[in-house]
Parts: C-alpha cells; structure tokens; sequence
C-alpha cells in the first residue's frame, strides 16, 4: 500500500505541553487535514521537530561493512532523527568539494527511496586527516559545507586551527574540535586514566587531554572572533573551560553524547570481572568517573553544554574482538540517544521536553546551519517530525538494531523506549507499529 501523504494526529501534546490536532499534508505542516488524511489518535504522545545529529559516523564511502548511508539513516530514523551530519572520516576523507559532492550523490541513490534522513556531509579541516596542511576547505565552502571537523583527531597545531578559522570566518562556518591531546597519553591509552586504568593495568587518557584542546581552541577563537563547536564534552575540567569562555562571550558552542550522560568507567571496570573486558566500552573520549558524568549532565541542564549529538561509530565485529588496547573505540548510539536523554536528563526533572525540542534540534540545526531542520511545528513549515510515547520502555536488543553494528553499549538495558514514528519531509521514514 502507497504510503499516505497526509496524517493527522490528534490531540498530540507539542513540547510545551499544549494539545492540538497536528495535520501533514504534502511534507509540511498544515492547517487543516488534507484530503484522505490517515488519522492518528495521539492521545497521550508528543511531537517533537525532527531530532538533529551534529556527529554521525556513517562510514560510506569506504566502509560499508561498518555502516552504511542506508543502513545508518535507517537506524537515525529509529532514532528520532530527520538530519545526520556525517562526519569525515570516511575512504576516501571528505576532504575537498569533489568528494562532498561524491557523497552527496551516493547519499541520494541510498535505499529503495533515498537515505532516511537528510545527510549532510562535514568537511575535514586537513588534507586526509593527517593533521599535516588544511584540506581544500574553499572548494568545501563554495559547495556549501558549514562544518569541519577532524573528529578521531585533535587538530594538532593552534596554528593550523587558527589558518582554518580564518578561512571558515567570512562564511560564519564552524570547526568542529575532536579535543583529545594524544601527547599526554601513550600510543596505547585506551580508557579515561585514574583508579580503574591503574586497577585494570590499562593506559588512559588524563582527564587534561581535553580540557588542554578546549582552552587553546576557545583562546584562538576569541582572539580571531571565530566560531568553535566542541566535539563530545566529557570531563569537569573541560565544562569549566568551557564555562569561561562562554562568560567571556566567545563564540563556542558544544555537545556532549548519549555515553558520557549515562554510562561510566565503572561500567567498563565491570566488563573485566572476571573477562577480558567488552571492547564495546572502548570510546574516545573515554567514559569518565561519576564526577565526570555529574558535570556534563549539569552543563547539559544549564546550557553550558548546548546540544546533544551522537558519535554514533559502528564498527565491524572483527575490529571490536580484540584484546581492550588494540580494539577500535566507538559505539553505536543513534537509535537509544533519546532514550537515554529521557532517562537521564527527563525522567529526572533535569530537562523540560521543550529543553530536550532545543538540545536535540532546534539548537543542533542553527548550529550546523540547516535551514529546513530544527523548525517550530507550525503551519507551513517542512515536516521534520517525531511522535513519542513518553512512558514506554523496553529492553534494548542489538539484534534489532537497524544499524550494521551491534557495538550497542545499551545492550540488556532497561531503557525508555520513546519513538514510536519519524517523519521526514512528511514521509514516514521510521514506525514502530
Ligand atoms: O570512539 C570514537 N570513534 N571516537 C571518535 O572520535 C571517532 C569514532 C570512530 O570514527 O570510530
């Protein structure tokens, strides 16, 4: 069966608690139900513009064992997603306007009807990753690119950050830091250095590899007036740097992921009684202590922290069995970032479903600049739309995962569960059912 072009739900709670009928009609929002519409009984639900990941590891081109555009935007979808932005770090990198293009396209022939989400691709700030010379950031500004990011690396230098915000800063766009200084750790750090690294006879990474990054960043942007996204916040030390610049009116904007709000090094500690570890626990950055996980859950509330995006990083079973030092870091986390959000943040008087509307789209769109993502729902605007169940929960499956990977952290968890169907430009694009 075609699927319809018009829906109407109602009695559908908006995020700011007021109850109305909400009509589709030919991918936007409309004021009145369009002919034939399908109606939904929403009572009891809620809409939310379309969720926006500012950070998706989406691994087409290249990659396509992990993850690909299809399999990935199905998966964001899942999630509650209208908009991934992918990250570079793909094979070949995107790295010049040729190769943004390239993805464009690859995106666009994705699944039997396009990708699932739009997909918007980031640039990366050095030629190949290599943190050696920039990349071609003007042929990647002329197609429109907005974001840049190395993610998986530091930029290595203040010069090469400030060399890039100075080409990025006439078109408003953003360098997105990964904020991790490899100089403080050893080769073979694989976890958040402190008791259960010196426990676990592990190197770590000191809590300082990020907020070293973070405040030579926000000291170039400042300087120059430039704008600087943080990359996946996790420590105390780098939310009070952070907290400084932002009292110092520099331009810097920041996210912290799904990982960092609910799971902890001591989850990591006990995947090693009385096993080798799960090397599902391995991300960088690493999952941090208590304190940690309290601090970003507070900027988060207070806005210091501005968005939450993903680092979602599928990655094939055979990079992840491995011995804890020699796995890829990264998790999977697109399809359970809501839930967690409403388990954390929610569920405890943390965040208000109007601040979780701003932290998850409206926030993300303005700062990876789309301009049909991240809308209030109102008359005319696109679409972009998810319904949840506020009150529903289940225990996560990885093997009903839409995503290739099954690096899924939640695994056996007891989580809500709250997206029941996403809508993209009016298509049905994720249904529970
Ligand atoms: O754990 C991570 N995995 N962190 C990153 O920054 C990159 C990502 C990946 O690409 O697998």
């Amino acid at each position: 069966m075609d699927e319809p072009s018009s829906w109407t739900f109602t009695g559908i709670a908006l995020p700011d608690g007021r109850r109305r009928d909400l009509h589709v009609v030919d991918g936007l929002i409309a004021p009145e139900a369009g002919p034939g519409a399908r109606v939904v009984d929403a009572d009891g639900l809620l809409a939310l513009p379309g969720l926006v990941d500012l950070h998706t590891h989406l691994r087409e081109p290249g990659q396509t064992e992990a993850e690909t555009i299809a399999t990935g935007t199905a998966a964001a979808a899942r999630g509650g997603y209208t908009a991934t932005l992918a990250m570079a770090n793909t094979s070949p990198v995107t790295d010049s306007g040729a190769r943004v293009r390239a993805l464009r396209e690859l995106a666009a022939a994705s699944g039997k009807h396009g990708p699932s989400t739009e997909v918007v691709a980031i640039g990366s700030v050095t030629r190949a990753l290599a943190g050696e010379e920039l990349a071609d950031l003007d042929s990647m500004l002329a197609v429109g690119v907005r974001v840049f990011s190395d993610d998986g690396f530091s930029v290595p230098t203040a010069g090469l950050v400030r060399a890039a915000m100075e080409a990025l800063l006439p078109f408003d766009a953003v360098l997105a830091e990964h904020c991790q200084d490899p100089t403080l750790a050893g080769s073979s750090a694989c976890c958040h250095e402190g008791e259960v690294s010196r426990d676990l006879g592990l190197h770590g990474w000191p809590s300082i590899a990020e907020s070293v990054v973070i405040a030579r960043d926000v000291q170039v942007a400042g300087y120059l007036g430039a704008r600087l996204h943080l990359c996946h916040v996790s420590t105390a030390e780098g939310v009070e740097v952070l907290r400084w610049a932002k009292a110092r009116g520099i331009r810097v904007t920041a996210e912290v992921m799904p990982h960092h709000l609910l799971l902890s090094v001591d989850d990591l500690r006990q995947s090693f009684e009385g096993g080798a570890g799960d090397t599902t626990y391995k991300v960088n950055p690493p999952l941090r202590p208590a304190d940690d996980v309290e601090a970003v859950r507070q900027a988060l509330a207070d806005g210091t922290i501005d968005a939450v995006a993903t680092d979602h990083a599928p990655h094939r079973p055979s990079d992840k069995d491995k011995p804890f030092p020699e796995a890829k870091p990264g998790m999977v986390a697109v399809e359970q970032a809501l839930s967690v959000v409403v388990e954390t943040m929610v569920d405890q008087g943390r965040l208000s479903w109007a601040q979780v509307a701003d932290r998850m789209s409206h926030t993300p769109a303005r700062i990876g600049a789309l301009r049909q993502q991240g809308r209030p729902l109102v008359v005319g605007e696109p679409a972009n739309l998810v319904v949840v169940d506020p009150s529903a929960r289940t225990v996560v499956d990885r093997d009903r995962s839409l995503s290739l990977a099954r690096n899924n952290p939640y695994h056996g968890r007891s989580l809500p569960d709250p997206v029941v169907a996403t809508f993209w430009r009016g298509r049905q694009t994720f249904t529970r059912g």
